[in-house]
């Protein structure tokens, strides 16, 4: 076994000059006091590249500007946590409320278009994806756009592949049956469903209004790694990607505070929704 090299304490200027390469490239805010999430986060790539130590790292970074090493370094800070039907009162209201009134508004042209903003490994767009499956909207012209920030995220994402963990959190057995089949260590979601959703590595912070106009934006648990600044910016360009009267749904523990001027906050069944004005 290789002997691993001991964590050596990040310099302050060090600690300053990560927070600013990460909030500059992805808009991610990390705290002062965030030093084992760098430890733990930074040391594979250390490992990985040879060098004794984190400040070896910002060393390398600050000499070459390597572009493909700090891009990596932004990728290791974003935090991927997900899994199927999060926040399951969002599924219900999109069962219960927004489709009924879609499949009335667009039965003309059939199309429907969402997107699942910070994607992640893709389970959230996935769940839409089966659940309008479920719901027999099969024969619709559904598109929906899957994005992050994370390049290898994204990669995962499209693989459909999923591991036994991560199935088990939040698919129901029906699902899991119906949608999925074993490969080796994996499980392997339907072309069927994967089919219906695309996905791109897309920076938040940039302009999406090109990415519209949808029915239905999920922005949710990205929210809380941005400063007030940044998340106005994204509510204006995410406003501008949605139809009038279409939903923005957040995670539990965001709010919309600055979004006041593009959308009007309304509790429909047990969710709070952002709806497009
Ligand atoms: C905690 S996950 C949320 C996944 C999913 N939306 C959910 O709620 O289960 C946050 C995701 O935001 C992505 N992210 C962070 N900064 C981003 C940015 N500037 N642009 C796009 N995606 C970003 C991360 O890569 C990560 O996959």
């Amino acid at each position: 076994m290789l002997a691993q090299p001991p964590i050596t304490e990040i310099l302050t200027d060090n600690y300053r000059f990560l927070q600013q390469h990460v909030y500059a490239q992805a808009g991610i805010v990390i705290e002062n006091d965030k030093h084992y999430l760098f430890e733990s986060r930074l040391t594979p790539i250390v490992r990985q590249l040879g060098l004794g130590s984190i400040n070896d790292l910002c060393a390398l970074l600050r000499a070459t500007r390597e572009p493909d090493v700090g891009r990596q370094v932004v990728e290791a800070m974003t935090t991927n946590e997900t899994y199927f039907f999060r926040d399951p009162a969002h599924y219900e209201v999109i069962r219960t409320r927004l489709l009924p009134r879609l499949r009335e508004e667009r039965r003309d042209t059939k199309k429907l278009r969402f997107w699942s903003a910070a994607s992640s490994t893709g389970q959230e767009a996935y769940s839409l994806a089966m659940l309008l499956i479920e719901e027999g909207m099969s024969d619709w012209n559904i598109q929906i756009l899957g994005t992050d920030y994370s390049s290898p995220i994204v990669e995962r994402a499209r693989s459909g592949a999923y591991q036994q963990i991560e199935v088990n959190r939040g698919l129901p057995a029906a699902l899991l049956v119906k949608y999925f089949r074993r490969a080796g260590v994996h499980w392997q979601l339907s072309d069927k469903v994967r089919s219906m959703v695309r996905f791109e590595t897309i920076d938040l912070r940039k302009s999406m209004r090109a990415l519209g106009p949808f029915d239905l934006v999920f922005c949710r648990n990205v929210l809380i790694y941005f400063d007030g600044g940044t998340k106005q910016n994204i509510f204006r360009e995410i406003h501008g990607t949605l139809f009038r009267g279409a939903w923005l749904l957040l995670g539990g523990a965001e709010t919309a505070f600055g979004a006041e001027e593009w959308f009007d906050r309304e509790a429909v069944g047990n969710s709070t929704v952002y709806i497009a004005r």
